[in-house]
């Protein structure tokens, strides 16, 4: 039912004086708009603590989304932040070298298992790249063969050369407008979970394949034996093997999804968490990848900023001090209860999957048409009752009891509206939202 007292018109207002000046609204394209509840849900925050948001508006939400994933503590977190400016007053960065990154580069190697040497950069895609060049470096070798989403550069939209390769990676539809054709055939994408597929690739390649990219892991614990499967193979035909954690970094081990498998990859990619929120990224790996590195030219000048430095440095001390992967893994357990618990009081056919780490919450509905419209229908309906949550989540160390009980009530509303809707075929009456773009589909479940 359209709730007429609540109004998100300066969320609506500011969209539009987006749309004037930015392409796409978002610099992330998980940012836009479009993408959540168009015209229900906030679209631009004024600030955040915790696991809480206050939107331009003034409405106040608890956060399922941490950032897309870079917050791991809490939004605003003070000791990060505290750190963060007494390193400002020093200076953020200088002609020299600082301190701080050595440090930073020594704490990564004790807290990851592939990691003998470090590289810093700002973004997860960035890091990607840096990992894949330093890959062909080594290898001498063209081809990439990858499963997940690792960004937006040249050598991972070249898979789109070839037709729709990354439509059940990233979602259908993106042309590879502006990458040069030259690369078509140059990245491969295999499947998630399915050992022999990659086995196939590697053969039909055999000698031109430097490396194999994955995200390691997502919602889903996958088969047993794969990720070490992937790893036998990868030293089997002398490929890198590279894990990228940009998104499972730090959340189910310290040590990332390699440290819980027990698997290690020769180099691996970590960003978003490491650094709470402040830009920072980190290509790790071994002594044997990432020294030859140092003749190869990858470059910048922000990439050891000490703010970048310092955040992570300060994150990955309070990760340890507070226990983090506990909190998150406790959280995750809750959540997952309660939001069951609500699909089991409304009678939805929904569910709360997954690794307490990272779940998934998913529709099982008989008409798959209406796929998209109860997705949209459940971030309308979560706003209106105070939370923003879509069909994934990303856990930090200040959601508490009280976020979990104001989620449980509000999930409980929001199902019970499309549960209506399903009943009385009346989803679409329902919708006040612009019905949602494609979301980010994942081969890695
Ligand atoms: C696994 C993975 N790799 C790479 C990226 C890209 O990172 P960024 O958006 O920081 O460039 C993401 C972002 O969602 C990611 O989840």
């Amino acid at each position: 039912m359209k709730d007429s007292t609540r109004s998100i018109s300066r969320s609506i207002a500011l969209t539009k004086r987006a749309e004037a000046v930015i392409p796409g609204v978002a610099q992330l394209i998980s940012r836009r708009p479009r993408r959540a509840a168009s015209g229900v849900s906030p679209a631009f925050a004024e600030r955040a603590k915790g696991c809480r948001i206050w939107d331009v508006d003034g409405h106040e939400y608890v956060d399922w989304t941490s950032g897309v994933g870079p917050i791991i503590l809490g939004y605003a977190d003070d000791v990060v932040d505290e750190a963060v400016k007494e390193q400002i007053s020093k200076g953020s960065i200088y002609s020299i070298l600082h301190e701080s990154e050595v440090e930073l580069a020594e704490e990564l190697v004790k807290l990851i298992p592939s990691a003998e040497m470090v590289r810093f950069a700002k973004g997860g895609g960035e890091a990607c790249a840096i990992a894949v060049r330093i890959a062909r470096g080594v290898t001498g070798r063209d081809k990439v063969l990858f499963s997940g989403y690792h960004g937006w550069h040249d050598w991972y939209l070249a898979a789109n050369l070839s037709p729709s390769s990354l439509d059940n990676h990233l979602f259908p539809g993106i042309e590879p407008i502006g990458v040069p054709r030259a690369l078509e055939g140059t990245a491969m994408p295999f499947e998630y979970d399915n050992l022999n597929m990659l086995e196939d690739l590697l053969k039909a390649n055999d000698g031109e394949v430097a490396c194999i990219i994955m995200e390691p892991m997502r919602s889903e614990i996958p088969s047993e034996g794969y990720l070490q499967g992937v790893r036998d193979l990868a030293t089997k035909h002398a490929v890198a093997l590279i894990f990228d954690e940009v998104s499972s970094g730090f959340r189910i081990a310290l040590g990332g999804v390699q440290e819980y498998a027990g698997v290690t990859p020769d180099m691996s990619v970590f960003a978003k968490a490491i650094s709470n929120g402040y830009p920072m990224a980190a290509v790790v790996g071994s002594r044997e990848f990432m020294a030859p590195a140092k003749q190869m030219f990858i470059s910048s000048a922000y990439w050891d900023d000490t703010i970048g430095v310092t955040a992570a440095l300060t994150t990955l001390k309070e990760l340890q001090r507070r226990d983090a992967v506990a909190h998150i893994a406790h959280v995750g357990v809750q959540f997952k209860e309660r939001i069951n618990r609500a699909a089991e009081h409304t009678g939805l056919n929904a569910a709360c999957y997954g690794i307490a780490a990272h779940p998934g919450i998913r529709f099982s509905l008989e008409d798959s048409t209406k796929q998209k419209v109860v997705q949209t229908l459940f971030v309308q309906e979560n706003a209106k009752n105070g939370i923003i949550l879509s069909a994934g989540s990303f856990f930090n160390c200040s959601h508490d009891d009280e976020a979990l009980d104001l989620t449980e009530e509000a999930v409980r509303k929001s199902f019970a509206v499309i549960r209506q809707g399903l009943d009385t075929d009346t989803l679409e009456d329902l919708l006040e939202a612009e019905i949602q773009q494609d979301l980010f589909r994942r081969m890695v479940r």
